[in-house]
């Protein structure tokens, strides 16, 4: 058996993001500026609005149905006045690595989409007090695949083969050839990238939810987020299988029908749309 790749190397690796030559350079900026202790929101307003091609992805995303804002959003500073910091600086991130997503895998960006908008939803329906941010785990939840993939394209390919070949999930097969999966991965990233410690937590433990201990609620949203959407057909994410919602997340997010039905019919709307973003 080949041996694991360690854990170490990964997180060195993938706090190096910013070295990778495939990196497209607009995202080397962002994430240096993320890693910087102290970023106001004017630097940020004044960066995106800089770059013509950012602001017009991401004013498409915050007016579109993900958010269901009644009236158009028609700038930067007016999407971080509502929908707060964090959001669009996770919308930044989301909509800079998606050409990186589509490249390697086709249907991740509709998975990404589709997760954000079902997170969103159901964090509404619980009163949490930032939907907006729920919905950004869901957006960035599989960014370590694309960081996998990109350190590792040799290995993460044999670990897609294996998923599909073995009918296994893609966390599986992960776990078969690295020490760490894309889950870890990601919340590193978040981390490093100065993400309140509830989002980076959502995103290491969606698939293993029962480990959380900081952010229950939204851990267990991004979770039933990404199984629904696997169940409806939304986007590829790297593997076929649609895994069981874990008891303790659907004990404590206690959806009724008309709950899912709700959401299942916003994903619908967000899908067509996904595809011109
Ligand atoms: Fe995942
Ligand atoms: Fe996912």
């Amino acid at each position: 058996m080949t041996e694991r790749i360690d854990i170490r190397n990964m997180r060195t690796r993938t706090e190096a993001i910013n070295a990778l030559p495939t990196v497209p350079s607009a995202l080397k900026q962002i994430s240096a500026m993320f890693e910087k202790p102290r970023l106001s929101i004017d630097e940020l307003s004044g960066f995106i609005s800089g770059d013509p091609a950012l602001t017009s992805k991401i004013l498409k995303m915050v007016n579109s149905a993900a958010y269901g804002f009644p009236n158009r959003i028609s700038s930067i500073s007016h999407a971080i006045m509502l929908l707060g910091f964090n959001v669009v600086r996770g919308l930044l991130l989301g909509v800079s690595v998606f050409d990186l997503m589509q490249k390697n895998i086709a249907g991740l960006w509709e998975h990404s989409v589709g997760c954000a908008v079902a997170a969103r939803c159901i964090a509404q329906k619980k009163n949490l007090q930032e939907p907006e941010e729920v919905s950004i785990c869901g957006l960035l939840h599989d960014i370590g695949k694309v960081i996998l993939i990109l350190h590792y394209p040799r290995e993460y390919e044999t670990v897609l083969a294996k998923a599909r070949d073995e009918g296994i999930s893609l966390f599986e097969a992960e776990q078969s050839r690295f020490e760490a999966t894309h889950a870890d991965v990601g919340s590193w990233l978040a981390r490093k990238w100065r993400f309140p410690v509830n989002l980076a937590e959502a995103i290491e433990y969606h698939h293993t939810p029962h480990l959380s201990r900081q952010a229950k609620l939204e851990t267990a949203i991004v979770h039933v987020s990404d199984i629904l959407v696997r169940a409806r057909g939304i986007g590829i994410n790297g593997d076929m299988l649609v895994p069981d919602i874990h008891p303790e997340s659907w004990t404590l997010l206690q959806l009724t029908d008309d709950d899912v039905r709700d959401i299942l019919a916003e994903l619908e709307t967000a899908a067509s749309e996904a595809e011109d973003l």
